[in-house]
């Protein structure tokens, strides 16, 4: 099967760690950054040449270099390279149809390159081809709720399918109430990892955006595509309207590191229970914090638990690990103000 690794989104929940010319993606987690450890596991399910990384000018150099890094020779030319973000929606269509130009019909997963994923789920992944290609299902992957998440969608699995079930109703993003009564009913998470077979794909963007259709149908340019289709994630675009939708439930490991509570619990702690990163902490009658700046600079702290310090050369950020989803609001608001 094929690859498309997204690589275009600005991550602002974790400012000020992660700009919009340094997304949380590229971030070293442990040896390896999310992207390259995303990288990693599509090489072991397609050959590296059939790996499509869409991303856009500014990132360009931080995704051949972090490949390089990894010791592939990679063809530059998969690199796809956006003239603006329009959202997941535009950039799955880039990269279906550049596969589908290249290799004809296709089986391709999608993969967002900011997750922590046990490696062993690719597996499931490439065996649920057969659901994708022979049912002709847009295939999702499912992760079994924690908690009434806001930030993610939620799928509501139907009649059995073998190996995956159809989706009945798959809901991008819903508030808090909605979000408890769909894991009472027996929702999924959408993982935002995807199977698509090229030709289900377009003939389902034909019925669910027929104008985004139109666009990358009839026209060469990528630039006058970008210039006329709206921004809009695939999962509102399509996902949310198609009537073919299957899902496959996950049964590992998998986090979106979507805000510095869940980047907490995934790095290695000391003996406090402090996360340390890039700095030198000295501690006293604290823990559980997760605490950051540069070049090994010495932070202290007194009588502090379960904080988030984001130490940045033009940024400082305070807050309880519990409110780091409000993250996202501070950014909007400095958006507001620039
Ligand atoms: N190339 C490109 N261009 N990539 C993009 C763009 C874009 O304009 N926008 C976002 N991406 C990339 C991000 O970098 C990320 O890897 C992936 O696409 C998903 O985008 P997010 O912005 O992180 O989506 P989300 O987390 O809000 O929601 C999606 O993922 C959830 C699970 O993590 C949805 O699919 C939800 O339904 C899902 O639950
Ligand atoms: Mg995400």
């Amino acid at each position: 099967m094929k690859s498309i690794i997204l690589a275009g989104g600005s991550g602002t929940r974790l400012w000020p760690l992660s700009r919009e010319h340094y997304p949380k993606q590229f971030l070293k987690i442990g040896e390896y950054s999310l992207f390259q450890q995303t990288f990693l596991r599509c090489s072991e399910v397609s050959d590296v040449s059939e790996i499509f990384v869409v991303t856009n000018e500014d990132q360009k150099f931080y995704v051949i270099g972090q490949i390089q890094e990894l010791g592939y020779d990679y063809p530059k030319e998969n690199v796809l390279i956006e003239p603006e973000g329009k959202n997941t929606l535009p950039a799955i269509c880039f990269g279906m149809k550049e596969i589908r130009e290249r290799f004809g019909e296709s089986n391709a997963g999608i993969f967002s390159s900011d997750h922590v994923l046990d490696s062993r789920a690719m597996q499931t992944i490439s065996e649920a081809k057969s659901l994708a290609s022979r049912g002709g299902y847009l295939l999702t992957f499912g992760i079994k709720p924690t908690s009434p998440n806001t930030g993610y969608g939620y799928i509501k699995p139907a009649e059995n399918l073998g190996i995956g079930q159809k989706v009945s109703e798959f809901r991008e993003k819903p508030d808090e109430e909605t979000a408890r009564r769909y894991i009472e009913e027996g929702c999924l998470w959408n993982s935002g990892m995807f199977l698509f077979n090229t030709e289900t794909f377009f003939s389902e963007l034909a019925q669910c955006a027929p104008e985004i259709y139109e666009s990358f149908e009839h026209n060469e340019d990528i630039n006058q595509v970008y210039a006329e289709v709206p921004s809009i994630s695939v999962d509102y675009g399509v996902m949310e309207k198609s009537q073919k939708v299957a899902v496959v439930p996950l049964q590992y490991k998998w986090s979106d590191l979507g805000n510095f509570a869940a980047l907490y619990d995934e790095l290695d702690k000391d003996s406090d229970d402090n996360v340390v990163y890039d700095c030198e902490l000295l501690p006293l009658d604290s823990q559980q914090n997760l605490v950051h700046s540069r070049n090994g600079k010495l932070i202290s702290l007194i009588d502090v638990n379960d904080m988030i310090v984001v130490d940045t050369p033009d940024a400082l950020l305070i807050s309880p690990k519990e409110s780091s989803q409000k993250v996202k609001q501070i950014v909007n608001q400095l958006k507001e103000k620039n």
